[in-house]
C-alpha cells in the first residue's frame, strides 16, 4: 500500500465581532488590566452571540474557500469542541447540513484545549493510510455560556471562536509528519466542569462548577507538552535550527515563551495572538495558523512546530511541513453575520448575575 501525505490547503477562522477587553472585565469583577496582561498575556478576547456550530460553519466555509473546493468533494468532517450546542445531535452535523457537505461522514472529537490537534492527527493518518482524500477539521468553542463568571482566576482567561483547516491526500512530503499525542490523566481533576450525566438535572440550581488549579495546569503542561515536542524531534531526526515558525497553543503568554525558549525560536517567529483572543481552546491552533498564514509568517515549505494541552490532561505535538502554497485560492474572510449589534457586556453580564445569585442561594 502506497501511504499518501495529507496537505493542508485551506484553512479559515471565525472570530465573532463582540469584544471584551480586560478593563470591560474590571467593571464587574474584582480584577486589572495589568494583573491579566502581565499573568497571561491577554488584552481582550471575543463573545460570540451565536451557537458553536455557526462559528463552526463560517471557519469551515473560509477554509473551503481557500482550497476552492466543493463541501461535495469532502469526505470526512471532525469538530473538535469541548462546547457542543446539543449532546446529540454532533456539532458535525450541523456543519454538514449548513454546508451542504452531503458526502461526508461527521463526528465531534473533544480533548478539550487539543482538540483541534488531536483532529489533525487523527484525520492525517486515515488520508496517510487512504481511508479518507479530503477531510475539513475544525476547532470551535462558545466558551463563555461555561464559565462561571463569578470566578475571576478562570472567567478572564477564555474567549469564542472558531477555525478550520482543509487537509487533503497528495504524493508531497509535507502536512503532519510526526505527531505526539498523550493523555495524564491522573491530572483529570485539575481542569473540570461538572455538567453532564452525571449531574442531577432536577435538582439543578444553576451553579456549574468549573474546578481549575492553574498552577498545577501549569505544571502539567510544560511536562507533557515538552516531552511531546521532544518525542517529535527524536522521530524526525529535527534539530532546533531546523524549525521555521512555532505555532503553538494559546492558553498563556508565559507558556508560549517557555515553548519558544525550548525550542530556540525567536519571537518574531512564533506565533501569538492570545492578546487578542485569550484561550479558546479547541480554536486557538487554527487560528493562530490562519493568522501566521495572513501575516506572511509561514512561508512555503516551512518547518513548523506546534504543541498543545488541554482538560484530561491531554497533549499533543507535532511538525508540519508547509506546501507550496501560502494564500487562499478564494476570498477566506468571511464573517459572522449575527450578533455584531450586541456588545461583550450585553452578551455576559446576565450570565454573571446568574451565577452569583445561584452561589447566593446555596449560602456561598
Ligand atoms: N485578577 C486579579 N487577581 C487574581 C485573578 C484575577 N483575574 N485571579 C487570581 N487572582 C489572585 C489570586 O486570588 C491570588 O491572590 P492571593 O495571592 O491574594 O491569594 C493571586 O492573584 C495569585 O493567584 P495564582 O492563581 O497563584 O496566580 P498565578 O500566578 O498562578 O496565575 C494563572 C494564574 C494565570 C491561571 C496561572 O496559574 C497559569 O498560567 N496557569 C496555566 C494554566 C492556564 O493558563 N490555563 C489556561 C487554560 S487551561 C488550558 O488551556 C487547557
Amino acid at each position: 500500500m502506497k501511504l499518501a501525505f495529507a496537505e493542508v490547503t485551506g484553512w479559515g477562522k471565525c472570530v465573532p465581532p463582540a469584544i471584551m477587553t480586560n478593563h470591560d472585565l474590571a467593571t464587574f469583577m474584582e480584577t486589572s488590566d495589568e494583573w491579566i496582561r502581565t499573568r497571561t498575556g491577554i488584552e481582550e478576547r471575543r463573545v460570540s452571540a451565536v451557537g458553536t456550530s455557526a462559528m463552526a460553519t463560517v471557519a469551515a466555509r473560509n477554509a473551503l474557500a481557500a482550497a476552492d473546493l466543493d463541501p461535495a468533494e469532502i469526505d470526512l468532517i471532525i469538530v473538535g469542541t469541548c462546547t457542543p450546542d446539543e449532546i446529540i445531535p454532533n456539532v458535525a452535523s450541523k456543519v454538514q447540513q449548513d454546508l451542504g457537505a452531503k458526502n461526508a461522514a461527521a463526528f465531534d472529537l473533544n480533548a478539550a484545549c487539543s482538540s483541534f490537534f488531536y483532529a489533525m492527527h487523527f484525520a492525517t493518518s486515515s488520508i496517510r493510510i487512504g481511508m479518507h482524500k479530503k477531510v475539513l477539521i475544525i476547532g470551535a468553542e462558545r466558551l463563555t455560556r461555561i464559565l462561571d463568571w463569578t470566578k475571576r482566576e478562570s472567567a478572564v482567561l477564555f474567549g469564542d471562536g472558531a477555525g478550520a483547516m482543509v487537509l487533503e491526500a497528495t504524493d508531497k512530503e509535507v502536512g503532519l509528519l510526526s505527531s505526539k499525542v498523550s493523555c495524564d490523566a491522573d491530572a483529570r481533576d485539575v481542569l473540570s466542569l461538572d455538567f453532564g450525566m452525571s449531574f442531577d438535572r432536577y435538582q439543578f440550581d444553576g451553579v456549574m462548577p468549573f474546578n481549575f488549579e492553574g498552577q498545577e495546569i501549569f505544571k502539567r503542561a510544560v511536562k507533557g507538552m515538552s516531552a511531546a515536542v521532544e518525542g517529535v524531534f527524536k522521530e524526525t531526526g529535527l534539530a532546533v535550527d531546523d524549525i521555521d515558525v512555532l505555532i503553538p497553543h494559546q492558553a498563556n503568554k508565559r507558556l508560549i515563551d517557555f515553548l519558544a525558549k525550548m525550542c530556540k525560536v525567536p519571537e518574531e517567529k512564533t506565533m501569538i495572538n492570545i492578546q487578542k483572543y485569550g484561550n479558546t481552546s479547541s480554536a486557538t491552533l487554527p487560528i493562530a495558523y490562519c493568522e501566521a498564514l495572513e501575516t506572511g509568517m509561514v512561508k512555503p515549505g516551512d518547518s513548523i512546530i506546534s504543541a498543545v494541552f488541554g482538560g484530561g490532561l491531554t497533549c499533543g505535538a507535532g511538525l508540519i511541513v508547509w506546501g507550496d502554497r501560502v494564500t487562499p485560492l478564494q476570498n477566506n474572510q468571511m464573517e459572522l453575520e449575527q450578533g455584531a449589534d450586541q456588545s461583550a457586556l450585553d452578551l455576559i453580564l446576565p450570565l454573571f448575575e446568574g451565577s452569583k445569585k445561584a452561589w447566593e442561594a446555596r449560602g456561598k
